[in-house]
């Protein structure tokens, strides 16, 4: 078993009811799809832990973006990224801020995995946001509708399972090309050898399906099971309405998940 967390966002109250769900599960091994940072108001503890936690992990935009520069980013999201690279680097403790850059630095934009699951022979891709452009590119599900040929480019570039994230939005891309909700497949989507897709894990720190609760997944056997959790996001909105660099809209949104 393991787990695949995504898209954090600097969240460290509905990451700590995540780990806190997985470790409940028995599961040791967990993967992230990057953006652990960005948005919200507690990066650096959200860090430390995904360092702690996590057993490898892929770069996202905002981890890029502290790093290097903010790409395509809107002035909230830009002033959010620049606040959260100070706190990084205003850090005292220098064992500790050295080990936070470096393992921002050291991650790879995508990584595959070649296993058995359950008696499946499965090849397992890793990126933040596509398989084509891994740290940037959004994969919407009304794509399927509005630009079938860029799921097909997409799938081009799939050899079997490509778990996401950057959207925030969880599900299941087929080739058709089609679009699965979690709520459509029951929660749990099997991986079969006949069958590609582009599996979504959606976000720990700011969902944006209309549904407020952390998500993330876990394989079990074949399955990809979607967990959603509650969590206390009162507490991260106060801390966010707190910090002046940090949009009151960052905090808005985790009410409703948008
Ligand atoms: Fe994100």
């Amino acid at each position: 078993m393991f787990a695949i967390i995504s898209d954090i966002h600097s969240n460290l109250e509905a990451l700590t009811v995540v780990l806190a769900d997985i470790e409940r599960r028995g599961i040791k091994t967990i993967y992230c799809l990057g953006d652990i940072i960005g948005y919200g108001p507690d990066p650096k503890d959200c860090l430390d832990l995904v360092i702690e936690k996590t057993q490898a992990c892929v770069i996202g935009n905002h981890d890029y973006a502290i790093l290097y520069e903010p790409t395509n980013f809107n002035p909230d999201a830009e002033r959010a990224s620049f606040w959260t690279r100070t706190q990084i680097e205003v850090e005292q403790n220098s064992a500790k801020r050295h080990s936070r850059w470096n393992y921002l630095g050291s991650q790879q934009m995508r990584w595959t995995l070649q296993m058995k699951l359950d008696g499946t022979e499965a090849v397992l891709d890793f990126v933040h946001a596509s398989p084509r452009r891994p740290i940037n590119e959004y994969v919407f599900p009304e794509d399927v509708y509005t630009t079938p040929a860029k799921i097909t480019a997409l799938f081009d570039r799939v050899k079997h399972i490509c778990f996401i994230g950057h959207t925030h939005l969880p599900g299941v891309f087929l080739d058709d090309p089609d679009f699965y909700a979690p709520d459509e497949l029951d929660y749990v989507y099997p991986i079969v050898s006949e069958e590609r897709a582009i599996i979504n894990v959606g976000s720990v720190g700011q969902p944006r399906d209309k549904d407020n609760r952390a998500s993330y997944v876990y394989i079990e056997k074949n399955n990809v099971h979607f967990v959603r959790l509650e969590y206390d996001f009162k507490t991260t909105q106060k801390k966010i309405y707190a910090i002046e660099e940090l949009d009151n809209f960052e905090a808005d949104r985790l009410s409703e998940g948008r």
